[in-house]
């Protein structure tokens, strides 16, 4: 049974934009700005890329942060690199429709490899994780950003209800909708450990509870080519 990537290989235009629309609010940008601040930190130069990249907004901010980075995005959904073009126009993006599961880029092809709400859709992560290692250089890293299951369901409501704020009716009653579908989806820490476990990145990886835009149910996945 799938987990969800494959809802999006057929993904129309109007599923991506809709998308696109419906988290055109300030916690994502917050998240997103947080997100390449974090990323431009860790790397300077040479080629990064973005798996599951939706509509390249943390494409766009890494750029803005730092232009001299080659920038990469994939993403299973055509739409969605549609969009991510139309998002990235004008920027030299090599931008590409696939499955992280397999990809056409070259061993050793990185210098960082991200992804932000993707991992937890993808049917075969473990296949995944090996590909992100082979494309990935010696002694660089992945990081991925994702939601987990072990928040503190208060804590969460809280934050959730200030960042909303001053977001209108449509947003504040869609966007918990989504985020809880999103976050009953996530796996808990200890389940991406085990699927890591399985991986060749079984010995060099690491797994922190962060918050991104005060909302304290992100992990930092951070998996290290030794
Ligand atoms: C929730 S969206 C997140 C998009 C973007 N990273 C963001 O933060 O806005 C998840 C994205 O992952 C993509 N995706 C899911 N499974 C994938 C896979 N196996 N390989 C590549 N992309 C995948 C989907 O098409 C979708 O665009």
């Amino acid at each position: 049974m799938s987990r969800g990537e494959q809802n999006f290989v057929k993904l129309p235009r109007f599923g991506a934009s809709l998308y696109d629309r419906l988290t055109h609010i300030r916690a994502v940008e917050t998240q997103v700005k947080e997100i390449a601040q974090d990323l431009c930190a860790r790397v300077k130069q040479g080629r990064l890329l973005d798996v599951g990249t939706g509509p390249g907004r943390v494409l766009l901010e890494i750029h803005k942060r730092n232009p001299q980075l080659e920038l990469c995005g994939l993403d299973i959904a055509d739409a969605m690199v549609q969009l991510a073009k139309q998002n990235l126009a004008g920027i030299d993006v090599d931008l590409r429709q696939g499955n992280i599961r397999r990809t056409s880029y070259a061993d050793d092809a990185f210098d960082l490899v991200t992804c932000t709400g993707s991992f937890y859709l993808w049917d075969y992560p473990e296949e995944c994780l090996d590909e992100i290692h082979r494309i990935l250089k010696k002694d660089r890293s992945a990081y991925l950003f994702e939601t987990h299951r072990d928040y503190d369901g208060d804590e969460f409501r809280r934050a959730m209800r200030a960042n909303l704020r001053q977001e209108n009716l449509l947003q504040r009653m869609l966007t918990p909708i989504f985020l809880e579908k999103q976050l009953g989806m996530t796996y808990r820490t200890a389940e991406v450990a085990e699927i890591i476990k399985r991986t060749k990145f079984a010995d060099s990886f690491t797994l922190e509870e962060i918050t991104l835009a005060s909302m304290p149910v992100w992990l930092r996945i951070t998996l290290t080519k030794k």
